[in-house]
């Protein structure tokens, strides 16, 4: 615990004093660097850097980026390539991006739409640095995301950040206490950004991510009986769940190393030719194919 100490000495030295940490509670943001500023978790890193480090290199830490950088909401911006684009990136306006729902949730409860028509510029721009600072931070899973069923458990507190369990004295300037949230360790919480099938909210309609439909419909009428956590956060390191939540698009080795493991292929051919009669008729070839996976879930998804 000697490292929170540590964390605890370099925040009263550096963030403290600045007083930079931008309330959850308080106007919402007009500019992306509101915004990131709002849910900004760079001051975690000092008391839970293994967390923090394999947080910052997960798909959720760069949800607007695309794999291999490709910034995949660019057409959404561009006059004329879909039907949510605006005539000009200044006319953008959250509603423009029905995407946020699950890549960027903070902007759709803590952003005025001047964020959206920013976004979109720098979108045109191809602006990685600015788009980078948009991210599914470590506050808005452990507190935006940390409650479902709010009609009985209230909306998540300003000052509170949830968890596995109580802790009263958290010692966050800004997070004084962690509670124990009733979903974070079951397949819902993921269930609210992994999509159950097209979103039909939107004027347009969108599909996106399905897998918690289809671990809902398939995995667990199957027989299947572990959780997305189990699979993709857990066997805990140091008691602590692993945050690169894998897989990771971007590491294309990594990637086909556990593709092979949990995707098995297995395939059979017979070839054979017809016999007398059989005139100009060609070669027959039977291929029985049966791919198996070990996922919770279809692969790939989307
Ligand atoms: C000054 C050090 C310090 C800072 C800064 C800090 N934490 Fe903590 N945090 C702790 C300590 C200590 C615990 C209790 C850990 C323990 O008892 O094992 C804790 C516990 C937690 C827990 C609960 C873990 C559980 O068991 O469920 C979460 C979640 C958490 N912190 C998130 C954060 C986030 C997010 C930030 C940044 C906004 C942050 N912390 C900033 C020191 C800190
Ligand atoms: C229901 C929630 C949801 C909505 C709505 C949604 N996405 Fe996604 N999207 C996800 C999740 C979760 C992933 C990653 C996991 C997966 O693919 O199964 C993802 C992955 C992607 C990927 C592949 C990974 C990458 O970054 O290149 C692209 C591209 C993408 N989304 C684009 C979009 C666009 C564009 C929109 C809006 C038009 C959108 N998504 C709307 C949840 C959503
Ligand atoms: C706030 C919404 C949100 C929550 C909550 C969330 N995710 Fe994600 N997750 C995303 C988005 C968006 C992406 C894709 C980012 C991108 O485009 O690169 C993603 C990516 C991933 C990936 C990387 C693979 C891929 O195809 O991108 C895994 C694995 C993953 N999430 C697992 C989980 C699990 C397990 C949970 C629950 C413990 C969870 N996520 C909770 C939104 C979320
Ligand atoms: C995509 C959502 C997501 C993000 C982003 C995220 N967490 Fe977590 N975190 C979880 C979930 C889910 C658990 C609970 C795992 C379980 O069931 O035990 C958890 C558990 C924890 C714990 C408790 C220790 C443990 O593993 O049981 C700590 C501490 C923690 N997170 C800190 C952080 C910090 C710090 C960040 C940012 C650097 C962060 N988390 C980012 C979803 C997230
Ligand atoms: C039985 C284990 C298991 C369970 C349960 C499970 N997964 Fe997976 N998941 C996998 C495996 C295996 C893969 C294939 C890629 C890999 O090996 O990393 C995968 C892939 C993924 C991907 C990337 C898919 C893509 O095409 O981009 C995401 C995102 C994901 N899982 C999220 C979830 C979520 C959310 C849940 C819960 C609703 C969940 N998983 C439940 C084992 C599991």
């Amino acid at each position: 615990m000697k490292h929170w100490i540590l964390g605890l000495a370099a925040l009263m030295m550096i963030a403290l004093p600045s007083q930079a940490v931008a309330a959850l509670d308080g106007p919402k943001a007009k500019t992306i660097d509101e915004l990131a500023a709002m849910f900004d978790a760079s001051r975690c890193k000092g008391c839970h850097g293994e967390v923090y480090d394999q947080w910052s290199i997960s798909h959720h830490a760069r949800p607007q980026m695309g794999v291999h950088g490709g910034l995949k909401d660019t057409p959404l911006a561009r006059a004329g390539a879909t039907p949510w684009s605006p005539e000009h990136p200044s006319q953008a306006t959250l509603d423009t991006f029905p995407c946020f729902k699950c890549h960027l949730p903070q902007a759709l409860t803590h952003a005025e739409d001047s964020v959206a028509a920013e976004y979109a510029q720098a979108l045109v721009d191809q602006d990685r640095a600015k788009i980078g600072k948009l991210q599914i931070t470590c506050i808005v899973c452990h507190n935006n995301k940390a409650i479902i069923h709010r009609l009985q458990e209230g909306e998540p507190e300003p000052n509170v950040l949830y968890g596995t369990r109580n802790i009263p004295n958290h010692p966050d300037p800004v997070f004084t206490e962690i509670r124990q949230s009733p979903v974070m360790s079951e397949p819902l919480y993921c269930g609210q950004c992994h999509g159950v099938g097209v979103n039909l909210e939107f004027k347009n309609p969108v599909q996106c991510a399905t897998i918690y439909g289809s671990y809902q419909h398939a995995y667990i009428p199957g027989g299947g009986t572990q959780s997305c956590q189990e699979c993709h956060l857990y066997p805990k390191h140091n008691g602590v769940a692993d945050h690169r939540m894998l897989p990771d698009w971007n590491d294309t080795e990594l990637m086909s190393q556990r593709l092979a493991q949990s995707i098995s292929l297995n395939m059979q051919a017979m070839g054979y030719e017809w016999l007398r009669g059989g005139g100009d008729r060609p070669s027959r070839l039977v291929v029985e194919t049966k791919i198996d996976s070990s996922a919770g879930h279809r692969v790939p998804d989307g």
